[in-house]
């Protein structure tokens, strides 16, 4: 049988979560997630969202932003999950994909968003459309989990339809990166 060499690279994920809280339940399907990707998969977490600066438009990019767009720049995909706080995206979230606008961190990027929450579906919307902004290459690859709170437990989800869905959600977002990569030869 012929070895396909895009399918059993290695794909680098960079997983996001919009919420700095502990116990957050983005954190947990961030982690979650990360227990269902596949062994060619390598899964980093960003552990910095909360310690970047507020966006200004500078000349000086900061370190850790410079930091921020290394990891976004080097991942195959990225991965982010987030809140909806008063009808918006984290000002944390924001913050960060602000500092990426100019340096083009996400440009044809391959993400998976996943918005969770009381609610959350006005902040996937304006994610949404952030990240078409940015040119960043979602495709199907977004799921709103609304109640998420009932959906999991111990940080893991119990919904069974739920589960489905973030499944799927992966492997749409897989396929994205592989595309991409196949489109990039
Ligand atoms: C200040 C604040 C504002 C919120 N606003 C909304 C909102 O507009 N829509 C919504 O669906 N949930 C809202 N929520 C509920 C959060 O979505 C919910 O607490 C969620 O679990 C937070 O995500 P986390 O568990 O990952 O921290 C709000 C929560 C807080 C603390």
């Amino acid at each position: 049988m012929q070895k396909d060499p895009i399918k059993k690279d290695i794909i680098n994920i960079l997983a996001i979560s919009g919420s700095l809280r502990i116990n957050s339940s983005n954190t947990s399907i961030v982690n979650f997630i990360g227990s269902l990707m596949p062994t060619h998969c390598k899964y980093f977490i960003y552990n910095e969202l909360g310690d970047l600066p507020h966006f200004n438009d500078a000349a000086e990019i900061p370190a850790i932003v410079n930091r921020f767009h290394q990891q976004v720049t080097e991942a195959d995909g990225v991965l982010i999950c987030t809140p909806e706080y008063a009808f918006g995206v984290p000002g944390v979230l924001k913050n960060a994909i602000d500092w990426a606008v100019g340096l083009g961190s996400f440009d044809r990027k391959p993400v998976a968003m996943i918005s969770a929450g009381t609610g959350a579906d006005k902040a996937h919307a304006s994610l949404l459309l952030t990240l078409q902004a940015i040119n960043a290459d979602v495709k199907d690859a977004a799921l709103n989990i609304p109640f998420v709170r009932s959906k999991m437990n111990d940080g893991k989800i119990t919904d069974e339809t739920t589960l489905k869905a973030v499944q799927n959600l992966v492997d749409i977002f897989l396929k994205n990166i592989i595309a991409s990569r196949e489109a990039a030869y």
